[in-house]
This record gives structure tokens, C-alpha cells and sequence, in this order.
């Protein structure tokens, strides 16, 4: 599977999950972006010393690739992210929104700042870079776009509200966008990855040690590939393991005298998972 002539763009892409699948994207013959601001993990400084770094990688191995240092966090930076592809190469195939903080807090000592942070980098940064590519993927009919969820935003952990639910709604604009982006074969789809990087080091302990972040990397790769006929699914990943993760809607109940009373006695029926439909893209599958 190769991307001859393809070109990527990965956000964050200056270590951690972001390095990895720029450097494999690469390996397989995409030109690659390498996003990255260079802050620290709580998104605070910059440094153009890590996108650089990975562009030497990549470089060394034969690739082809750019640094670009822009925040994804904001409107220009997403703008300038696309225009340093297309100024470099005329075109932009795939898109990896992967740059990610954290700004853990206890939801009683969440501050308002840690919630605008983590929100403006993980969902306005989806956004801004997405809003920039997406005519530049629709004047080609040709996209692969591959947002980073995760596991707290899907099932919830102590601590991350802001983190939980800027990535969930990564889940909700994949949806929109797949259903936007199905008539020009733009896919949108995501991953809830689990790897062992600077984010998670302190957190992961002995389990970390089967989670190399390049386990996660070949489901990206799969999902920025043009065999992937996939959209709006989602993908856990990591340490070799990959599932898809859903939303399914059960079979419920049906009552045309609806109370509330009539609610307490079915809800075991209606939370029963044993029966489902799934929802969410087009033609799902
Ligand atoms: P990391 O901290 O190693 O890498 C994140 C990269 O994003 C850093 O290089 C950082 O400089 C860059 N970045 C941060 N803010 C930026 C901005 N405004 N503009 C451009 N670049 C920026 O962390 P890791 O683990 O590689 O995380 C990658 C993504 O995966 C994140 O979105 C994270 O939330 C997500 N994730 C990671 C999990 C894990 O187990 N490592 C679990 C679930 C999700």
C-alpha cells in the first residue's frame, strides 16, 4: 500500500504518535507536512526543533518531507498549515488531525482556561486545519481525513472533561463530514489510539511497554489509503489490537402511551444491547 505522488499533512506530528505516522506515510512514498508547535505536553512554549527533527528522519530515509511550526489552534494557523502543502506541492490527499495537550483537572477544579486550551487545540484544531483542506480535497474529489479520538471522550475517564469532550466531538464532525465529503470520495474517519508516548508515560507504568506508538500507525495508513472504503468509523488501536468502536441504537421499546412510569418499568428493555442497529455515515457497513 503506497501513496506514490499522494501528499499528507500530520498535525503534532513532531514526536509521539504524530512522528509515526509521518515517517511510515512517508516510507510509503507520500510527500509529508510535519506539523508541530513544539510546546510542552500542557500545549505551553514552542520550538521549531521537533517538526525539523522528524523531517531529517524522514529525510535520511530518502523521503520527502516539510516542517511547518503553525498552532493548529488557530484559524491562520490551519490556513497556513494548507497553503506551506500547496506552495511545497501542489496538493494535499490525506490529513492526519493528530496534535493533541492535556489539561487534566478534577471537574470541580476545571478551569476555564484548561477547558478553552484543550478545546482549542484538539476540536478547533480538527476544525481550523480540515476547514482549510476540504476545498482543496473537493476541487480534486479526493480525500482521506483521519481525526485522533480516544477513549475518554468515547467511555469517559477521571479527570479529562475538557480532553473527553473536545474528542468526542471530533466523533460528531466525523459524522457531518462524511456524509458532506461522500460525493467528492472525501472519507473521514478516526481512532482512539492507546500508545506509550510522552502524554501517557507517567500514566501507563508496565502495560506501557507493549504499546509502541508504532502499533497504532498501520490503521492510519490503512485509513489514508485509497483501498479504505470506509466512513465514519471509528478505530481502537493499540498494541497489535484493533476494534472498531460504535454507536449502536437498541431495539427499545415502542409505546404509544409513553410515561414516565412506563419508562422506569422498560428501562432494563430499552438499555438491552443484545439487539442494536448501528447509525452514522452514509451506507454504513
Ligand atoms: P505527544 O505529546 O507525544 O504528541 C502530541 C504532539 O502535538 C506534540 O509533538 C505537540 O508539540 C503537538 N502539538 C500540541 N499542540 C499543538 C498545536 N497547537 N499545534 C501543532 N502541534 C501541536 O502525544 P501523543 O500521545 O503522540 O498524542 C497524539 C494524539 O493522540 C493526541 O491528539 C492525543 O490526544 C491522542 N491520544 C493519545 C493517546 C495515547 O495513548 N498516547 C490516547 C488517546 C488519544
Amino acid at each position: 500500500m503506497t501513496f506514490d505522488g499522494e501528499v499528507a499533512i500530520v498535525t503534532g506530528a513532531g514526536r509521539g504518535l504524530g512522528r509515526c505516522h509521518a515517517l511510515e506515510l512517508a516510507r510509503r512514498g507520500a510527500r509529508v507536512v510535519v506539523n508541530d508547535l513544539g510546546g510542552t505536553v500542557d500545549g505551553s512554549g514552542a520550538s521549531t526543533s521537533a517538526a525539523q527533527a522528524v523531517v531529517d528522519e524522514i529525510t535520511a530515509a530518502g523521503g520527502t518531507a516539510i516542517a511547518e511550526t503553525s498552532s493548529v489552534a488557530t484559524e491562520d494557523g490551519g490556513a497556513a498549515i494548507v497553503a506551506a502543502a500547496m506552495d511545497a506541492f501542489g496538493r494535499v490527499d490525506i490529513l492526519v488531525n493528530n496534535a493533541g495537550i492535556l489539561r487534566d483537572a478534577a471537574f470541580k477544579n476545571m478551569t476555564a482556561d484548561q477547558v478553552d486550551a484543550v478545546i482549542a487545540v484538539h476540536l478547533l484544531g480538527a476544525f481550523n486545519v480540515t476547514r482549510a483542506v476540504w476545498p482543496v480535497m473537493r476541487e480534486r474529489n479526493y480525500g482521506r481525513i483521519v481525526h485522533t479520538t480516544s477513549g475518554t471522550g468515547l467511555f469517559g475517564n477521571f479527570g479529562q472533561a475538557n480532553y473527553g469532550a473536545a474528542k468526542m466531538g471530533l466523533v460528531g464532525m466525523m459524522h457531518v463530514l462524511s456524509i458532506e465529503g461522500a460525493r467528492n470520495n472525501i472519507a473521514v474517519n478516526a481512532i482512539a489510539p492507546i500508545a506509550r508516548t510522552r502524554m501517557t508515560k507517567d500514566i501507563m507504568g508496565e502495560a506501557g511497554k507493549a504499546m509502541d506508538p508504532e502499533l497504532v500507525t498501520p490503521v492510519v495508513v490503512y485509513l489514508a489509503h485509497r483501498y479504505c472504503d470506509r466512513t465514519a468509523h471509528v478505530y481502537s488501536v493499540g498494541g497489535g489490537k484493533v476494534s472498531r468502536v460504535f454507536i449502536g441504537v437498541t431495539s427499545g421499546i415502542e409505546d404509544p402511551a409513553l410515561t414516565a412510569e412506563s419508562v422506569a418499568d422498560s428501562i432494563d428493555t430499552i438499555d438491552d444491547p443484545s439487539a442494536f442497529v448501528i447509525r452514522g455515515g452514509p451506507a454504513p457497513r
